[in-house]
Parts: C-alpha cells; structure tokens; sequence
C-alpha cells in the first residue's frame, strides 16, 4: 500500500489497521513519505480523528522508528512524569530527588522551552556545567548509582515523531489530541519507564485551553500507556496562573532549591501530589503513608542532599545551592504595580509571552535563552492587594516596552475571584 492509499483511507473517515499506520511510520521515519503527505495524514487525522486502537498503533510504531533505551540490569521500579508544558512549572525539579531520596528510581528524559513555556533541561542548564546530554550507557549508570537522571532524549530517538511534530508545526496540525498523545507518549514509550505520571494541564497558559480537552487527551494517553504494558496515570490540572511565584530559568530553580527547603506554595502543593501519585503507583502505597514519607525527605533535608547529588553527577556547579549570586537575575528591574484594590488576577500566558519576548524564552527550537530574566511574583492570583502594591518584579537585559507592557497587562485587580482547585482530576487505568 502507498503512503497515498492510507492518506485516502483516512481522508475518508475509515479506521487504519495498525499494519497500515506501521507501514506509514515507516515511511515517515525512512524519508519516503514527503512532508506533503506527512501534512495530509495530520490533517486527515486531524479532521476525522482516530480510535484508541488506531492512536496506539501510531505511538507503538513511532516509538519504535529509532533508537530506545533499554532498563537497567538493577532492579527497582522506574519513574517517568512528563508535563504537556506550563509557566513556572518547575515541579520535575522537586519530584525528582524527593523520589530518588524514597528509593523510586526516576529516569527522566526532558524538553527544552518553547513560545511561552519553559523546559526542565534549560532550568537544569541554570547549573554551571551541568550537561542534559548523556549516553543511552551513561543515563542509564546514573540511574543506577544515584537514583535518578534528567536528560534530552537524542537524535535517534523517536525520528518519526520529530519528523511529523515539524510538519505539524506550520501546517496547523499540531491541535489534534490523537496526534498529541502519540507524539508525547511515543517518547515515553522509547524509554523504560516502569511508571509514568502525566500532567495534563488546561487553562489560558496551557496547550489546552478547555478542561474537556484537557481530560480527554488525559484519557486517551493513560489508554495508550497502559496498552503498552505500563503504569500510567494522569493529573489534570490548572495553568490559568502561574505554578510557582517565578518564572524564568534561573528564577525557577531558585525556586525549587527553596521549596526543598521548606517554602510551600501551589508549585510544592503540586509536587507533593505527584510524588504521592507515583508512590501510589509504583509502590501501591496508601496516600496518607507516601505523603509523610514525602514529607520526611522534605523535612529531613534527604531530597535537597538528592537533589545536589543529580546535579554533581552530571557536572554541574552545586556551590549554586548556597550562594544564589551563581544563579544570577537580570541587571535591570521593572516593578509592577496594583491597579486598584480588590483580588488580583494574574494571566500565565501573558507572563510566559513576557518572560520568553524578554529571552528568558525561545520562539523557534535552536534559539538561546537567557537564563538569567525573570519575573518574581510578589502577590499571587486571588490574594487581596491594595492599591499601587508591589504585585511583581520583572528582571531583564535588553529593553522591549512591548515585552514589559505585556508583563504589565498579566495583572488585573477585579472585585472577585472565582478559585478553582489546583487539580482537576486524576484518571488512572480504571477510569479508561
Ligand atoms: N508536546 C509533544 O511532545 N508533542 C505534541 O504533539 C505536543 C506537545
């Protein structure tokens, strides 16, 4: 069959046989099918979606296009969470070490930032000399001797997904949930993860603007995941504000080191539910018991200590750990202000598009970033402010009135604020 037969077929709203959606992949993957009928496909599935049946063929094949790490000799039950992208969601940063410190080996591949949100392997890279680009062979003797990793997946891997993911991106294709969910879980997959926590979020900061939408990938991830023989599970959550109160790399991991220090907020609130979730998962512990055994390595310092021995492992400068003057903020300082008195609101889109137009952000893949601007959020959405209060503070190089303004409008003060929980929802293997 030709890469055009299996366009038609979909194009017609039929169902695929994973035979034919494998032999699609395949040509995606080899080169023979042109970014043409690559876009076609997209569109076609697009339009007339796809049955889980159909959404699992397509991540099995993608996640089989290229290379996959294998799991370790050691036993042990392995961790992956994976976030569909969020501003100042630095939670891997925390879920990570307190995990390890439990004995929940987390084998972590990540992303870098893209538009308005921020990627965990550029807040790693806020640590000098800290290198996200290990061997299969490496990551995998990490893991073993330290208990978790954090590192970009290669070149090799998933070719198929990064080939469809750029046709996607300028042929209007990438809003499809069938499309989405093969795309993030055929990453997932390629690894050995025994346990996979998902964090779909929703919200004007979120790839999802609607809740619905939000559950149903949600939904169509975990069946996915769990078809492939893992442990899969999904938090459904808000991204209308900001997670935590910065935003920027080195803001973030600022952040993250206090949080494992005790600060609490909706970023530790959100962290200690993951971890909770995992442990459930991995360990079948009941949640009153994994959260005091989370909040014993929080307390006892053993996910702080956990988290310095990640980042020595992979080479990077832990002096930051007590001297933040190593995870520098911006030479110059906007300070933004109440506009009147009532509850505040506070748009994490807005503040995403002001943090990555400052270059704390990136808009295309390739562009540096600027780790150094940021924004401190001073007041959170829903507090009560006071006329002319200090809401925020904006750290940043280069001049950009566009930038700033946008900074400036992410603030609104109203009489009211509706609040909505920070979770959503949790859909396990039986909610499928
Ligand atoms: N992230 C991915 O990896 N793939 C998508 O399709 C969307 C978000």
């Amino acid at each position: 069959m030709t890469a055009y037969d299996i366009i038609e077929i979909k194009k017609r709203g039929k169902i695929l046989s994973g035979e034919q959606i494998g032999q699609f992949v395949r040509m995606v993957a080899d080169g023979s099918a042109s970014d043409a009928q690559i876009a076609a496909f997209c569109m076609a599935v697009l339009l007339r979606g796809m049955t889980d049946e159909e959404c699992f063929a397509l991540t099995d094949a993608m996640a089989k296009s290229g290379e996959r790490t294998v799991k370790p000799r050691a036993e042990g039950i392995y961790a992956d969470k994976h976030s569909t992208g969020g501003v100042s969601d630095s939670t891997t940063l925390i879920v990570v070490p307190v995990l390890a410190a439990l004995g929940v080996k987390c084998a972590k591949y990540s992303g870098r930032g893209l538009g308005h949100t921020g990627g965990t392997l550029d807040k790693l890279e806020s640590f000098r000399g800290l290198s996200v680009s290990m061997t299969a062979e490496a990551f995998e003797a990490q893991v073993e001797k330290v208990g978790a990793a954090i590192a970009g997946q290669t070149e090799r891997t998933v070719p198929a997904d990064k080939r469809m993911y750029a046709v996607r991106d300028v042929t209007a294709t990438v809003d499809s949930v069938p499309l989405i969910a093969s795309s993030v879980m055929s990453k997932k997959l390629a690894s050995f993860a025994d346990v996979i926590l998902l964090d779909v979020k929703f919200g004007n900061g979120a790839f999802m603007r609607r809740t619905s939408d939000a559950v149903k990938l949600a939904r169509l991830m975990v069946s996915v995941g769990t078809a492939a023989g893992r442990k899969v599970g999904a938090a459904v959550t808000d991204m209308d504000a900001p997670l935590g109160d910065h935003i920027g790399c080195n803001a973030e991991v600022r952040e993250a080191i206090e949080i494992l220090q005790g600060k609490r907020n909706a970023l530790s609130e959100l962290s200690v539910y993951h971890c909770c979730k995992i442990l459930q998962m991995a360990q079948g512990m009941r949640e009153e018991e994994a959260k005091e055994r989370i909040g014993e390595v929080l307390g006892s310092g053993a996910a702080l200590e956990k988290f310095k021995e990640i980042v020595v492992a992979q080479g990077g400068d832990v002096r930051a750990f007590d001297d933040f003057s190593l995870l520098p903020l911006a030479a110059h300082r906007k300070e933004i202000f109440a506009s009147g008195a009532g509850r505040l609101h506070v748009s994490a889109l807005a503040l995403g598009k002001a943090c990555a137009r400052l270059g704390g952000g990136r808009s295309k893949e390739g562009d540096p970033v600027d780790h150094t601007v940021g924004i401190i959020l001073k007041k959170r959405a829903g507090e009560r402010v006071k006329d002319g209060e200090l809401v925020a503070e904006v750290y940043y190089n280069k001049e950009d009135a566009e930038a700033l303004s946008l900074a400036q409008g992410a603030f609104a003060v109203r009489r009211s604020y509706r609040a909505r929980p920070l979770v959503f929802g949790f859909i396990g293997k039986e909610d499928i």
